[in-house]
C-alpha cells in the first residue's frame, strides 16, 4: 500500500499555512509533519471505531499548526478530510490535536469528524462479515494478502481490513513526531474458531516505516465483535530497535487528559 495523500498536498497547503504563522504562540507545519500527524490521528480513530468497514485514510490536511509546550513536548493543530480507505471516496473532514509528549510512549490524539458514509450500510457489512466467519466450520487461513500484483481476493477483503484495524494501535503507538507507519501487507493469517461472541485472528503483518523505509515484522492478534472495541496483542521485531510488545483492549484514551470525544455525524 501506498502512502495516500503525500503526493496532493501540493502547494496550496502552505499558502493555508502561512497567515497562522504566529497566531497564539502557534506556528506553521511542514506539509510532511503536519500530514504524519494526521495520519497517526487516523490510526487512533481506525483503531478505536474497530470497524473494518469504517477505515479512514487521509484526504488532505487542510490547516495545521504546531505549538510547543514547555515539558510537555509538540501539540498539533489540525484540519484535514478523510477517504474510505477502501474506494478512497471522500468520506468526511475531521478536527483533531495531536501531542507529542516528551515522556509517555504514544501520542496523545484527540479527534472529532465528521462521516458521510452510511452508518446502517457500515453495520450490515460488519455484521455479515462477522457472520460468516462465525459459521466457519474450518479456520480461515490466507497469506500475502495484497498479492504481488496488489490485489486482494474479495473473501479476504474484510480480514485483511480487520488487520489494518488491529495494526492501527500498533501504529498509533509507535508513531512519534518523525516516525510514521503504513501497514503494508498481511504475510499470513489465521482464524481461530472460538465458541464466545467473538471472531479471533493471528496475523503476521509487515509495517512499511517512514521515512526510515524500514519493514517491521509484527505478529498480531485480534478479538472482534461487532459494536465492541478491538482487543489486540502484538510483538513485533525491527532490525535496529530490537523487539516490542503491547496490548490493547480498544478502551484506551487517545488524550492526555483522559478523555476521549469523537463526534459523528451522518449526511
Ligand atoms: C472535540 O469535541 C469535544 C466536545 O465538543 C471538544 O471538547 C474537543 O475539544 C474537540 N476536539 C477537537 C480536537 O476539536
Amino acid at each position: 500500500m501506498q502512502p495516500r495523500g503525500t503526493a496532493r498536498l501540493g502547494p496550496l497547503l502552505l499558502l493555508l499555512l502561512l497567515p497562522l504563522a504566529g497566531a497564539g504562540g502557534a506556528g506553521p507545519v511542514s506539509q510532511r509533519l503536519a500530514g504524519h500527524a494526521a495520519r497517526v490521528a487516523l490510526h487512533y480513530l481506525n483503531y478505536r471505531q474497530g470497524s473494518p468497514s469504517a477505515l479512514r485514510a487521509l484526504g488532505q490536511v487542510r490547516k495545521a499548526t504546531l505549538k510547543t509546550i514547555p515539558g510537555i513536548g509538540h501539540k498539533y493543530y489540525l484540519q484535514f478530510t478523510t477517504e474510505d480507505y477502501k474506494s478512497s471516496q471522500s468520506v468526511g473532514a475531521c478536527l483533531a490535536t495531536v501531542i507529542y509528549l516528551k515522556r509517555k510512549p504514544r501520542p496523545a490524539v484527540n479527534i472529532n469528524c465528521t462521516y458521510t458514509k452510511d452508518q446502517t450500510e457500515i453495520q450490515e457489512e460488519d455484521y455479515s462479515f462477522y457472520k460468516k466467519m462465525k459459521q466457519q466450520s474450518k479456520p480461515v487461513i490466507g497469506n500475502e494478502i495484497p498479492d504481488k500484483n496488489g490485489n486482494i481476493e474479495p473473501d479476504m477483503e474484510p480480514v485483511w481490513a480487520l488487520a489494518v484495524a488491529g495494526s492501527s494501535y500498533i501504529m498509533w503507538e509507535k508513531s512519534t513526531e518523525n516516525l510514521g507507519y503504513f501497514m503494508a501487507q498481511v504475510r499470513n493469517v489465521k482464524q481461530w474458531i472460538t465458541k464466545d461472541d467473538s471472531i479471533d485472528f493471528d496475523y503476521s503483518v509487515i509495517l512499511h516505516e517512514i521515512p526510515t523505509q524500514e519493514m517491521i515484522s509484527c505478529h498480531l492478534r485480534v478479538i472482534w465483535t461487532p459494536g465492541h472495541p478491538l482487543k489486540v496483542k502484538y510483538f513485533c521485531l525491527s532490525g535496529n530497535q530490537g523487539s516490542e510488545s503491547g496490548e490493547g483492549s480498544g478502551t484506551e484514551s487517545g488524550s492526555a487528559t483522559g478523555i476521549f470525544n469523537e463526534r459523528e455525524a451522518n449526511s
